[in-house]
């Protein structure tokens, strides 16, 4: 290569890069006017000065949680920089009560969902149009736990086989957050297609892979014009070839089942989410390529959340340890007494507790109860919130608060244990903490994630000993990613041991 072509790419990359920044700040400069002409009353956190907007935005990309920390102790409504965009932050009850209270059509939650997943061209446009999933998840997932108990068991302990596979009486060590991953795959996919595919690993491989596309491929794509959006999705990952994938697993299952059906008078006893679809689809969603999308989405949102939630709950049983023996000594008891099903999980009072402390301290978006506003929106003090903007919560920080959490810092495992249940049980709505969101968009999925968490937790205490593999290093930290999502750490170890029968 010649010096004149290295410094034709030279030139040329540099007055790209002169041009994106260009655009950078002429975005920037346009968000700021926005936002000052349409919010100019509501204080906003971070830095200030004439390149406010931009160095905010940069901060709040890596350190968004510390500002919604800094503005939820100082106004009781802020704005924070986000995407060429702004985010509004409300604290207290009341302003909960008014989010709670708005229609869809006022504030969606499903509209900022598309906006910051871009779930239109990461998954399908059919999942926003047609959200009818969400109601399957409410009504007979949820109502089907209990029913499907065993079988749900009956997965965690072969998962367990697969990821300590060789271990002997001795520590074996075990990548924590990999482990879970495996762990809450094998039981959602069993819960929703049954143990053919439960147990292969081509087809959990590839639902990890969406969610995984859907975070990164949303993230990137999201403030491209909409014209190049399906382009680049469709380059990083092609979803029609990919859905395909999908479909070619459930095709037969479903074909197998219309057959016996149709021999059997329509009567199908399928009981998993197939079936669940199938039943309320309405007609023209009655096919293969519409129940594989809802299978993609609903993999989506159950596996990452509830394995973050796993993760913390083993780093925490790791490093305070104090807290084994009653543990066991509760599942032992709930578990002789009702056996292992629904009920005694319910009984699990101490273990409840446990798992939402550490959901208390270690998991939870900084900013949650996000909405979208689709009209101008005034908040019952008189707050305006024009068209077009998102909200949410500090639920986070409020987690955080000492006026509702003494030592808000300390893990204090049993914090909740002899609370209401009513109010407190992990699974509850509660104002004072948001993990699951408020209102009727508040998560479907919880009964089953806290189940799932519980099932594995009381097996994992009852067989095995646990400790963190590095006990030095202390418990491992939690990471940021975009400033306001919260991770566990990927790569930390703990180390299970099998307990010496007495
Ligand atoms: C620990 C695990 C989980 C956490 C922390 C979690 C959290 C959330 C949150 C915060 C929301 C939004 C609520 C709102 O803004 O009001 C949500 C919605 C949703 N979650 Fe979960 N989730 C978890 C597990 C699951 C599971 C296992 C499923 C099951 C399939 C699920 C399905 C859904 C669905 C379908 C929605 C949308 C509801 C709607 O649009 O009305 N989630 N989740």
């Amino acid at each position: 290569m010649s010096l004149a072509h290295n410094r034709f790419i030279v030139a040329t990359t540099t007055s790209f890069g002169s041009g994106a920044l260009l655009l950078f700040l002429i975005f920037c400069l346009a968000a700021s006017l926005r936002g000052r002409r349409r919010l100019g009353g509501l204080p906003t956190v971070g830095p200030s000065g004439i390149f406010a907007f931009p160095l905010g935005m940069l901060v709040a990309f890596f350190y968004g949680h510390r500002l919604v920390e800094e503005g939820y102790k100082k106004f009781p409504v802020f704005k924070l920089p986000r995407y060429f965009s702004w985010m509004i932050v409300v604290n207290g009850p009341q302003y909960l009560e008014d989010i709670r209270k708005a229609t869809d059509d006022q504030l969606s939650f499903l509209a900022f969902l598309n906006e910051a997943s871009q779930f239109e061209y990461t998954i399908g446009p059919e999942i926003m149009t047609d959200t009818y999933h969400n109601n399957v998840v409410r009504g007979p997932m949820t109502r089907n736990i209990g029913s499907r108990f065993s079988d749900l068991i009956d997965e965690v302990d072969k998962a367990m086989g697969d990821i300590l596979k060789g271990a002997s009486e001795d520590w074996t060590g075990l990548p924590c957050h990999k482990s879970v991953l495996h762990i809450i795959s094998r039981i959602s996919t069993r819960f929703f297609v049954g143990p053919m595919l439960s147990s292969n690993a081509k087809y959990t491989d590839i639902m990890q892979k969406w969610a995984v596309h859907v975070a990164v491929t949303g993230f990137a794509i999201r403030p491209l014009p909409a014209c190049l959006k399906p382009m680049v999705s469709r380059a990083v990952f092609d979803i029609k070839e990919k859905t395909r994938e999908v479909e070619a697993y459930i095709r037969p299952i479903l074909a197998e089942r219309l057959e016996k059906s149709a021999e059997n008078d329509n009567n199908d006893d399928s009981n998993d989410m197939i079936a669940w679809l199938w039943n309320a689809a309405p007609a023209e969603r009655r096919n293969v390529h519409d129940i594989s999308l809802r299978l993609i989405f609903l993999n989506v949102t159950a596996i990452h959340t509830t394995s973050a939630l796993l993760t913390h709950v083993l780093f925490n049983l790791a490093t305070y340890n104090e807290y084994v023996e009653p543990l066991r000594e509760e599942i032992f008891h709930a578990v002789q007494k009702e056996g292992w099903n629904k009920v005694s999980m319910d009984k699990m009072r101490k273990l409840d507790s446990f798992i939402k402390e550490s959901h208390r301290l270690h998991g939870g978006e900084a900013v949650g109860v996000v909405r979208k506003a689709m009209k101008d929106f005034t908040f019952s003090d008189g707050t305006f919130i024009p068209k077009g903007s998102n909200l949410g919560v500090a639920s986070r920080a409020l987690n955080h608060d000492e006026r509702y959490y003494p030592n808000p810092k300390e893990f204090q495992g049993f914090r909740f244990s002899d609370k209401d249940p009513l109010k407190w049980q992990m699974t509850a709505l509660n104002p004072e903490f948001m993990t699951f969101g408020a209102g009727r968009h508040a998560c479907p999925g919880r009964f089953f994630a806290v189940a799932e968490v519980k099932m594995v937790v009381a097996r994992i205490l009852l067989d095995y000993d646990i400790k963190l593999t590095d006990e030095k290093a202390g418990r491992p930290k939690e990471k940021w990613i975009a400033g306001l999502f919260v991770v566990p750490d990927t790569n930390a170890r703990i180390s299970l041991k099998k307990r010496a029968l007495v």
